[in-house]
């Protein structure tokens, strides 16, 4: 569904660029996609060259498999609470740095990365820039396989319009990391996705959402004239607040 090879030179460049804002020391979740590719062959460069002392947490077995043949030590999520920092790749990001992830179905274990780091740094090429979220892709929603009929007809009467995504090069639906289905849902332009968003996660059988709002706080934007960097000071992040316990 996305255009792995487009824009290849861009995603090259914000790859290296993000590459070099990992420090000393420093627990790096790391995204899935064809631009963390390049992200993850620049840092293991600078592992060889400078003697970097990372750990890499990967989300997906496509990050991992990299890790492992550029020489990027790696950590599990599991083993981890907080990370330093998680860089990732954007299907699309509009002007507030809120995103749409989820094109290399790996979105569930991106946004727990996304959670636990204190800064997100979104790598993209230009074309992912988007005035409105949903503009040019789909909200991919993982859902466990048991729940996709019931999940699909709830999500038609959000006013969405589903679509189990399917393997390519494997017959039948595509099958996450997970072990879960991918929907990708279209939703109207009238439509507030912040509000689609929990109405989602309130769905038995939905795992994760592939929305991404208020947890990026840089995006490295590639462009034909050089990389343009976006910051918010609102990004970070609603859902590490702890909850006001009354007893
Ligand atoms: C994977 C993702 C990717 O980060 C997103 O699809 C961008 O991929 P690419 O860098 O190949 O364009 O969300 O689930």
């Amino acid at each position: 569904m996305k255009k792995e090879n487009g824009n290849r030179e861009l995603k090259q460049q914000v790859g290296q660029a993000a590459a070099r804002l990992v420090k000393n020391g420093m627990i790096c979740g790391i995204g899935t996609g064809s631009t963390i590719a390049f992200f993850i062959e620049a840092l293991g460069r600078r592992i060889r060259e400078e003697g970097l002392n990372v750990n890499g947490v990967p989300t997906s077995y496509q990050s991992r498999l990299l890790c492992r043949e550029y020489e990027v030590p790696i950590i599990a999520a599991e083993d981890c609470s907080e990370l330093d920092l998680a860089v990732d790749g954007a299907d699309e990001v509009d002007e507030d740095l809120n995103a749409i992830k989820g094109g290399g179905a790996a979105h569930t274990r991106e946004k727990i990365i996304a959670a636990m780091a204190r800064e997100l740094v979104l790598i993209i090429d230009e074309s992912k820039l988007v005035p409105r979220l949903g503009s040019t892709f789909p909200v991919p929603i993982e859902v466990i396989p048991a729940a996709v009929k019931y999940v699909t007809n709830i999500v038609i009467g959000l006013g969405g319009d589903p679509l189990l995504r399917m393997g390519v090069n494997k017959d039948g639906p595509v099958v996450t990391d997970n072990g879960q289905f991918i929907v990708d849902v279209r939703f109207s332009e009238e439509v507030d996705l912040r509000q689609i968003d929990r109405q989602l996660h309130c769905i038995p059988g939905v795992v994760e959402t592939g929305l991404f709002l208020d947890l990026a706080s840089q995006v490295l934007i590639g462009t034909g004239s050089g990389i343009t960097v976006k910051t918010t000071q609102s990004g970070k992040k609603p859902i590490l607040l702890k909850p006001d316990i009354e007893n």
